[in-house]
């Protein structure tokens, strides 16, 4: 029988050298930003026990419900692949001890994340997120500080923030019975899902693109309006802390997020250009979250952002051109060991150098060294040449020194 094609499985991709490029800049810039505003870097485990996002993301989100890749241990545990990373890194947190530490303690974190969704652009099964948290204080600078940290990760992208509060789970809970009973009084109208979870969580019919719960959901009393006066001064702060600065965003009392710990603030940065998964990077604060983890009552704010939807939202910039990427051509083989020697000598100099390796014919080489983005080609022949693959000078050279002033 003959064996299937090999592929990588559904849902996932592999990074290919001239998108890694992309990606690392990406982390790399986004740690840098992150690193300025104070945040360490915190890594948790790519699975944890499965019980940690029953509880911690919440037993009604669809991720629980039907998107983890929940496996047996050889040892009969449950394990989950990591749907996000706020329930990891408030686990860490406990168990650690951090709120013995000076407080908040704020990190952040990159890697894969696993949701068993149906694939289409912008969705996959293993995605990449940079996330950042605060825990251990509810100031809303600290809202504000995240928001404008992930605006900067995010102004490559063309993006536009939705922000809402959520309130606290009593208003909330009260809330929620007021719309229940809103959605029951025009049951007929809206999609036979919104039905079936009414009384799970009503807040999700705002999610729908269900015509008739649209129209329904347009005329829903707001969660937005009944926050208590805690809740409404942390919002009003949050929001004149954005306005200090003039960052813009939309009051979108509709906002619901796929995870259930949320308190308070959300945020949402959106891209048009991303068609139906338009969520680019978003967050909120989570005030019951740690404690619900069994810790000790600690608020929480954070984010997260996926890598591979930041980059379809972002404009392929063109990198300038590495104004010191040599080629080193190869004449024969007699000068192989000479060019190699060379090649390490502009490494540890620090000039990005390649070395032909392919036993192509000179001409070859200098085709390989355009690909490759040289802007210059050294031919290590009797004599020393430097070409300048833009303008296609070449010319006779004495040594290293001369190679590396640009000719
Ligand atoms: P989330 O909105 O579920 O939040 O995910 C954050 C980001 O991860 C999304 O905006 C999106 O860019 C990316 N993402 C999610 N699912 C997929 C997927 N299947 N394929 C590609 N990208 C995806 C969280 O995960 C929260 N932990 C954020 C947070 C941190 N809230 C507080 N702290």
């Amino acid at each position: 029988m003959p064996s299937a094609k090999l592929q990588v499985p559904r849902g996932t991709f592999d990074v290919l050298p001239e998108d890694g490029q992309r990606r690392r800049e990406l982390t790399c810039s986004a740690g840098a930003t992150l690193a300025l505003a104070g945040y360490g870097v915190l890594e948790t485990p790519v699975f944890e026990d499965t019980e940690l996002f029953a509880r911690g993301v919440g037993e009604s989100t669809d991720i629980v419900r039907k998107e983890m890749f929940t496996f047996e241990d050889k040892g009969g545990r449950s394990l989950t692949l990591r749907p996000e990373g706020t329930a990891g890194v408030c686990r860490a947190y406990v168990e650690h001890g951090m709120h013995k530490l000076p407080q908040p303690v704020k990190v952040w974190y990159s890697g894969p994340f696993f949701r068993h969704e149906t694939p289409q652009a912008g969705r996959y099964r293993q995605f990449t997120q940079i996330g950042a948290e605060a825990l251990g204080s509810d100031d809303p600078a600290l809202d504000a500080e995240l928001i404008l940290l992930l605006r900067e990760i995010l102004a490559p992208a063309d993006t536009r923030l939705r922000l809402s509060s959520l309130g606290n789970s009593e208003t909330r809970g009260a809330y929620g019975e007021e719309l229940r009973s809103y959605i029951r009084g025009h049951e007929s109208k809206v999609s036979e899902e919104v039905r079936a979870r009414i009384e799970q969580n009503p807040l999700r019919a705002f999610d729908s693109d269900h015509p008739g719960t649209r129209e329904v959901m347009a005329g829903a009393p707001r969660l937005i309006d009944r926050l208590d006066p805690e809740d409404a001064e942390h919002f009003a702060d949050v929001r004149a802390l954005l306005d200090e600065v003039g960052c813009e965003y939309e009051l979108d009392p509709a906002l619901v997020r796929g995870l259930d710990y949320y308190t308070r603030t959300v945020f949402e940065f959106e891209s048009p250009s991303l068609g139906a998964q338009s969520g680019v990077g978003g967050g909120g604060r989570y005030d019951g979250l740690v404690g619900q983890l069994g810790g000790p009552p600690t608020p929480g704010v954070g984010w997260a952002a996926g890598v591979e939807r930041i980059l379809l939202a972002s404009p392929e910039i063109e990198n300038e051109a590495d104004l010191r990427r040599i080629y080193v051509v190869v004449p024969a083989p007699e000068k192989r060991a000479e060019a190699f020697r060379l090649t390490q000598t502009l490494r540890a100099r620090g000039v990005a150098a390649e070395m032909e390796t392919a036993g192509r014919s000179v001409k070859g080489q200098m085709k390989q060294a355009d690909r490759v983005g040289a802007t210059a080609a050294v031919i290590v022949g009797d004599e020393l040449e430097v070409r300048n693959m833009l303008s296609g000078e070449q010319k006779v050279v004495k040594g290293i020194e001369d190679i590396l002033t640009p000719v």
